[in-house]
């Protein structure tokens, strides 16, 4: 029998569908097209099923977070500058109860002070800031291992053999 293919929600928050018009010091020229693209090829090579969401609404961000019971198994989250603040979605977070990585394409340690806050960190098995595109790689090799415990982690992963975009 075919095993099924775990889903893990992503989810993008404020700004980021801006991608490609933000700093490039920090984001280089990443769009946010090529962003869910490359999100995956990874979860592909890792037979990962993504399902991806995007909002600029904190309200409908906390609304899909209450919405996610049943229809996936972990989630991936970015919550852009919500991260910093907005303790809704930390709380909304915790109702969702599913293993959680939390991921930020810049070094939020090494940005401005008030970016050094995070309102999830606590509620996630990992938190990966600062890698680019490739900490979702990571988030989701995390998560892999979250929902098989007995799956030792990767020494040569195949997902180095992808084509970087
Ligand atoms: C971000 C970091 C946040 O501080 C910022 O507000 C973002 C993006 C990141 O992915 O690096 O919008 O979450």
């Amino acid at each position: 029998m075919t095993p099924v293919r775990r889903r893990v929600a992503v989810l993008h928050g404020v700004n980021l569908d801006q991608l490609g018009r933000r700093p490039k010091a920090v984001y280089g020229d990443l769009t946010f097209d090529k962003l869910e693209r490359q999100i995956g090829v990874f979860a592909t090579a890792l037979d990962l099923d993504p399902r991806f969401f995007q909002t600029n609404d904190e309200g409908e961000f906390v609304g899909h977070l209450h919405r996610l019971d049943g229809m996936v198994d972990a989630i991936v989250i970015n919550p852009g500058a919500w991260t910093h603040y907005a303790w809704a979605i930390h709380d909304a977070l915790e109702i969702a109860a599913l293993p959680s990585v939390e991921v930020h394409l810049s070094d939020i340690m090494a940005r401005e002070e008030w970016r050094r806050i995070s309102v999830v960190r606590d509620l996630c098995v990992a938190t990966i800031s600062g890698q680019g595109v490739d900490g979702y790689r990571d988030a989701l090799v995390r998560i892999k291992q979250e929902l098989s415990p007995s799956m030792s982690a990767p020494t040569s992963s195949p997902l180095q053999e992808e084509p970087q975009k």
